[in-house]
């Protein structure tokens, strides 16, 4: 995995992202667009356009950044995927004009970040692209080391009638580091899809924030907006401008 980059995931899993997740949540578009209301929308990782279609369905403007030219050909493949723009790189450089109202990422994917420094820089580029009043939004797992046994883990993650996905993961609590391989095992063959991920507590992420002069406003269990427990395996997180009007 030496040679494991931003593109890395995207160029690898293209080809049967939309097979293996293939729709968002009603509840996160419905949240989405209510955040946006009638301004613009930039969503970082944007990849085939699971959440950023059906937003723009909704009739918010919508944006997007990604480093795979493989997942943007997926989303230039459907019904209104040519008409949303999209700028090619790493998301944590925020590379495009103007401020958003809204500022999103959701799918755990702001930890394909693999460092805190790229995180943290991250967090510094979207304070500077959001509005007075805008809403960054992360939606994220909450780490559960518990899943590892001295190290790594093994576990099936699909089984249909001719495929089994397994992941084989190893941990490394030190860097927060998961680097792991999805395998397909298919009777035609085995296909390895690498994936790796800088985890971050919501409190590390809080703390980033306010590095970049964003404070938290609200955190969510779900989109359906469920309190947020501590039996919450996932959290939805709104940050604002520290100085912006409550
Ligand atoms: C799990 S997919 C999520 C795509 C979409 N947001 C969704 O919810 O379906 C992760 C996406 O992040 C992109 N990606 C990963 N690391 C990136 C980075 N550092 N900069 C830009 N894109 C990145 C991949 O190319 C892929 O399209």
């Amino acid at each position: 995995m030496a040679d494991y980059d931003e593109t890395t995931y995207g160029e690898g899993i293209a080809d049967l992202y939309d097979q293996f997740y293939p729709s968002a949540e009603p509840a996160q578009i419905d949240r989405l667009a209510e955040l946006a209301g009638d301004g613009r929308a930039l969503e970082l990782a944007i990849g085939s356009g699971r959440v950023a279609l059906p937003l723009q369905a909704r009739g918010v403007d919508v944006r997007g950044i990604d480093a795979s030219r493989a997942m943007v050909a997926r989303l230039r493949d459907k019904p209104g995927g040519a008409d949303i723009p999209v700028t090619m790189g790493n998301f944590a450089d925020v590379a495009v004009e103007g401020q958003f109202d809204l500022i999103y990422i959701v799918f755990n994917t702001f930890f394909a970040l693999r460092a805190q420094e790229e995180q943290i820089r991250c967090f510094g580029n979207v304070a500077a692209h959001l509005k007075p009043e805008g809403c960054f939004v992360i939606e994220a797992f909450v780490p559960d080391l518990s899943r590892f046994d001295r190290g790594q883990r093994v576990s099936v993650i699909g089984l249909d009638e001719d495929r089994v996905r397994l992941e084989a993961s190893m941990h490394d609590p030190v860097r927060q580091l998961v680097r792991s391989k999805h395998i397909l095992l298919t009777e035609t063959g085995i296909r390895f899809f690498p994936v790796q991920l800088r985890y971050a507590w919501p409190s590390e992420l809080d703390l980033m924030a306010r590095l970049a002069g964003l404070t938290l406003a609200e955190r969510w269990g779900g989109w359906e907006q469920e309190p947020f427990t501590a039996q919450s395996g996932r959290h939805v997180s709104l940050y604002k401008h520290s100085n912006a009007s409550q």
